[in-house]
């Protein structure tokens, strides 16, 4: 080890406290971006990780305004020899509802054991964190052997909409050799992963009207159609008896499973049981012939995430709703489109929906699905500090997940991004009583010391500071 990589790293351990305190205020903010009655929130978190890179001597930082939320900016460049890497967070998280399910308030991280529980503890604020208290240790220790840029965004969480336009506006400042993106996670404790592929997204509202208003269903049961059992037609219609989705065309552009990629996937440590247990669900369910870790990483899915038609209130109404609505998305693989998801939806509705009822469909959130490079010198260089840190090599992996950031800045900046996290499985992303496991945390924080120092010593193409 180098003298300043031993330092930072002994730095680290000495700071536990301190950078799980800087966590815990960060925490507190309740961003949740979907929600407009949070937008000062937004705000404040946004300035908080501004505070923070000040504080820390980034310059050029700036809270550009989006269509919704801000994006903060920083970048501390050492020298135009160094390989930039451009760290990627985002500061939104889920709604915490259902409150009652909480074990403690979503916005009042409390310690449990080797947990700390909030929400955004995992998704993904303690990585945003991890990657902050990483650069303070270095910082702390010597100077950075990289450069360094922070894009941390408020909108991931809703399907980043006004991030392409913003990385098309800003071109020039998010030059970089590569992108980070802690946002993905871990198989286990014991097992550092590295995600070379996630899944896409396509979401929809889905509203299907039947009479122009609720009715008495004595008065008027048996002469209109109820639009709630119509809506429940149609989305059981959406599978077929072998767990495939019958949009048309949906599967047309999926590419299929090479035989030695689902050998590779044979050697994850995810069979039927651990699933069950990991699901809580009395027995799976997917797509025939294939393993559940293909179904998650490789193969698309249709699912309803939200249904609601009629009365919902605790006892009972005798009523024929006027209207049933569902929320809808897809998660799909590498080549399917958004869009063409959309029209398929539409054809669907159009082909399946009877006379008696009008429908519509709004968009939600739309991103593609992506492949990385698993032989980019900078997954080398974390291989390599997740190495040195567990004293394993780490797992190869597809996450069923979806970053939309990623094929965008493709796209967009021509770069390439490393998918790592020390989140995992069992931390209750969005869901209540989502919690971080602090070793695992504290160990990511010096893999990503590791990480920039392997960085700085592997060979890349220099430059685009
Ligand atoms: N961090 C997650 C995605 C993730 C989780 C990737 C675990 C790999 C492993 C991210 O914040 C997320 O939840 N994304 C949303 C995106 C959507 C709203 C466009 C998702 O996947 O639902
Ligand atoms: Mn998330």
């Amino acid at each position: 080890m180098t003298d300043d990589r031993s330092t930072a790293i002994e730095y680290a351990r000495s700071q536990k406290k301190i950078y799980l305190n800087n966590l815990i205020e960060l925490l507190k903010i309740p961003s949740v971006s979907t929600d407009p009655d949070r937008v000062t929130d937004m705000a404040s978190a946004a300035e908080w990780l501004a505070a923070q890179l000040k504080s820390m001597g980034f310059k050029k930082i700036r809270i550009y305004p989006t269509a919704k939320h801000p994006v903060v900016f920083g970048e501390m460049i050492v020298s135009p020899q160094f390989p930039t890497v451009l760290i990627y967070g985002h500061y939104d998280v889920q709604p915490a509802e259902p409150l009652d399910l909480w074990q403690s308030a979503p916005f009042e991280p409390e310690l449990r054991g080797e947990n700390l529980y909030a929400r955004g503890a995992s998704d993904m604020k303690g990585q945003v964190i991890a990657t902050l208290s990483a650069v303070k240790a270095i910082l702390a220790s010597g100077k950075l052997p990289v450069n360094l840029k922070y894009l941390l965004e408020g909108e991931e969480e809703i399907g980043s909409p006004s991030l392409p336009a913003f990385l098309e506006e800003h071109k020039e400042i998010l030059g970089c050799t590569f992108a980070l993106n802690p946002d993905a996670g871990m198989t286990s404790p014991d097992l550092p992963t590295i995600v070379h592929a996630l899944r896409g997204l396509a979401y929809f509202e889905v509203k299907v009207v039947g009479p122009a208003h609720d009715l008495h269903s004595g008065l008027y049961g048996g002469i209109v159609q109820n639009p709630a059992i119509v809506l429940s037609d149609l989305i059981s219609g959406m599978h077929d008896a072998h767990g495939r989705i019958t949009l048309p065309g949906f599967y047309d552009r999926v590419v299929p499973l090479t035989n030695e990629e689902r050998q590779e996937i044979l050697r994850l440590p995810m069979d039927e049981a651990y699933y069950k247990k990991i699901t809580g669900a009395p027995a799976l369910y997917g797509e025939e012939g294939y393993s559940p870790v293909e179904r998650v990483g490789a193969r698309p899915t249709l699912d309803v995430n939200g249904l609601y038609s009629g009365f919902i209130g605790s006892g009972s109404k005798t009523v024929i709703p006027s209207w049933a609505m569902a929320k809808i998305s897809m998660r799909l693989v590498p080549n399917q489109d958004p869009n063409e998801v959309h029209q398929q939806l539409c054809k669907y509705l159009t082909d399946n929906a009877p006379e008696t009822v009008t429908w519509d469909v709004q968009v939600y959130a739309s991103g593609a699905a992506c492949l990385t490079d698993a032989n980019h010198p900078a997954v080398k260089a974390l291989a390599l500090a997740q190495e040195t840190v567990w004293n394993c090599k780490p797992l190869y992996r597809r996450e069923g997940g979806s970053i939309p950031v990623v094929a965008d800045m493709r796209k967009i900046l021509g770069v390439e991004s490393v998918l790592t996290g020390f989140g995992l499985p069992d931390d209750n992303l969005h869901a209540p009583n989502e919690k971080l496991h602090l070793p695992t945390w504290y160990r990511g924080i010096e893999t990503l010391i590791h990480f920039f120092y392997n960085v700085a010593e592997s060979n890349f193409n220099k430059g685009d500071a």
